[in-house]
C-alpha cells in the first residue's frame, strides 16, 4: 500500500460546507478550500469517497509537487517520477493542464512535456483518451513557480452516477440535487416530495440516501483505470456500510409533475437507480397533489424542488403566479416540514412569501442557482 496521499474533492464552487460535512462523516479531516476540500488517506480513502461522496465531482490524489521554472525542467523532472506505481501502461492518458502567475504558462506546452516524460517512463507515448472510453486523467497545475501534478480517481466526473440516461426538460446535476437535499438539513428517514420532478433527479437522490445506497454505486470501481488500482481493497470498500445509519424502513417519497413524459423518465431513472420501489410518481399540476391538500401530507417532510424558472426577465413575470401558488400550497403543510428549494431567481422565489434563507449559490448550466431553505407550517403566506 503507498504511503497517504494528499486528496482534494472538488466541487461546485459554493457546496464546499457540504462536502466537507460529508468528508468529515467519512471519518477524514476535511479542509475546505476554493471549490472544493482537501483532506488525507490512502487508496481506500479515496475509494470511499469515490463512492460515498454526493456533492463531490472529482477525487484527486496529489502525486507530486516540486518547484519549476522551465519546460525543459518540468520534462526532466516529470521522467524521474513513478509513473509505473500510477497508471497502466495501456490506458489512454488525458493530460489537463493550467497555469497562474508562472514563467511556465503555455498549458499545450505542459501537456506535450508531460507526455514526453510518460513516452521515457513507458517507451512509448501513451494513447490519446477517446469519447467514452476510460482514460487516466493527469491534472498539471503551475501556480508561481511550483508545479503539482495529481491524478483523477475517476475517469468521468462523479455527478455523472449512470442512472439518469433519459433526459427531461433543464434536468437537473445529480451533485446540486444530491447538496438541495442536504440543504434541508432534515433527517435522512424524513419524507420528500419533489411536485416539478422532472428527470427524477431530487427525488432519486433522496431515496437512495434514505435507503443508505452509495451515491456511486452504479459506476466502475474507482481507480479502476489506475495502476493504483487494487481489488481486494475495492471488494473490502464496496460491502462496508456507508457514513449514516440506514433507516429500518424508506419513508415515503413523492414524486409529480404535469409532463407526463418526465414522469416516464423520472420512473425509468428510479428503476436504473434502483429507488423506484421507494418514490411514489404521479402525473399532475403541483396544485392537485394530494399532499398539498389540507391534512393530506405526513407529519413531517421536506419539499425539495427546482420549479420551472425563467431564463429572461418576461419568463420570470409569467412564473409569478406559481410561485405565489407555490407558497400557498406549503401552508398546507405541517410544522414539521421544511423547504429546498432551487432558484436561479431569488426575487421570484421570494414571491412564494415565505421566509427564504441561501444556504448555498453555485452555477448550472451557465445561470448562477441559489438554494434557499425555509421551515414550512405556521408560517405566513400572505
Ligand atoms: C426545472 S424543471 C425540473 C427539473 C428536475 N429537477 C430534473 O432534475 O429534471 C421544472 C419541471 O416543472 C414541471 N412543471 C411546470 N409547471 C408545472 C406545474 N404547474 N405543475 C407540475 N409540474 C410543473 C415541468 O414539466 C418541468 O419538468
Amino acid at each position: 500500500m503507498p504511503p497517504p496521499f494528499e486528496l482534494f474533492a472538488a466541487c461546485s464552487p459554493g457546496l464546499e460546507p457540504l462536502l466537507a460535512a460529508e468528508l468529515q462523516a467519512l471519518g477524514t479531516t476535511p479542509r475546505p478550500l476554493r471549490g472544493g476540500v482537501a483532506f488525507a488517506g490512502d487508496v481506500d480513502t479515496a475509494m470511499r469517497a469515490c463512492l460515498w461522496l454526493g456533492t463531490a465531482s472529482h477525487v484527486l490524489l496529489r502525486l507530486a509537487e516540486f518547484p519549476c521554472r522551465a519546460l525543459g525542467e518540468l520534462q526532466r523532472k516529470a521522467s524521474l517520477l513513478p509513473w509505473r506505481d500510477w497508471l497502466r501502461a495501456k490506458v489512454p492518458v488525458d493530460v489537463h493542464a493550467t497555469s497562474r502567475g508562472s514563467r511556465v504558462y503555455h498549458t499545450g506546452a505542459i501537456a506535450e512535456r508531460i507526455g514526453n516524460a510518460l513516452t521515457a517512463v513507458f517507451g512509448r507515448a501513451p494513447a490519446a483518451a477517446s469519447a467514452g472510453a476510460p482514460a487516466a486523467r493527469v491534472h498539471v497545475r503551475f501556480a508561481g513557480d511550483v508545479c503539482t501534478i495529481s491524478l483523477d480517481a475517476t475517469s468521468e466526473p462523479l455527478h455523472r452516477r449512470g442512472y439518469r440516461l433519459d433526459g427531461a426538460k433543464a434536468p437537473l446535476r445529480e451533485d446540486l440535487a444530491h447538496a438541495l437535499v442536504l440543504a434541508g438539513g432534515m433527517p435522512a428517514d424524513t419524507a420528500v416530495l419533489d411536485p416539478f420532478c422532472g428527470a427524477g433527479t431530487i427525488a432519486i437522490e433522496a431515496a437512495a440516501r434514505a435507503l443508505g445506497l452509495a451515491p456511486g454505486r452504479l459506476r466502475a470501481p474507482a481507480l479502476e483505470h489506475l495502476a493504483l488500482f487494487d481489488d481486494a481493497t475495492w471488494q473490502r470498500v464496496r460491502s462496508a456500510a456507508g457514513p449514516a445509519p440506514t433507516p429500518a424502513a424508506a419513508p415515503p417519497i413523492a414524486a409529480a409533475d404535469r409532463d407526463a413524459g418526465a414522469i416516464t423518465a423520472a420512473r425509468q431513472n428510479a428503476e436504473r437507480a434502483g429507488v423506484a420501489a421507494a418514490i411514489a410518481f404521479s402525473v399532475g399540476a403541483f396544485t392537485a397533489h394530494p399532499w398539498l391538500q389540507p391534512g393530506g401530507a405526513p407529519a413531517a417532510g421536506l419539499l425539495a424542488t427546482n420549479p420551472p424558472f425563467g431564463r429572461r426577465v418576461a419568463d420570470g413575470k409569467q412564473l409569478v403566479p406559481l410561485y405565489q401558488s407555490l407558497g400557498h400550497r406549503t401552508a398546507a403543510l405541517g410544522a414539521g416540514w421544511r423547504l429546498a428549494l432551487l432558484a436561479h431567481d431569488v426575487r421570484l422565489a421570494r414571491r412564494t412569501a415565505l421566509p427564504l434563507r441561501a444556504a448555498w449559490t453555485t452555477r448550472h448550466g451557465g445561470l448562477s442557482v441559489t438554494a434557499l431553505t425555509a421551515p414550512l407550517g405556521a408560517v405566513s403566506t400572505s
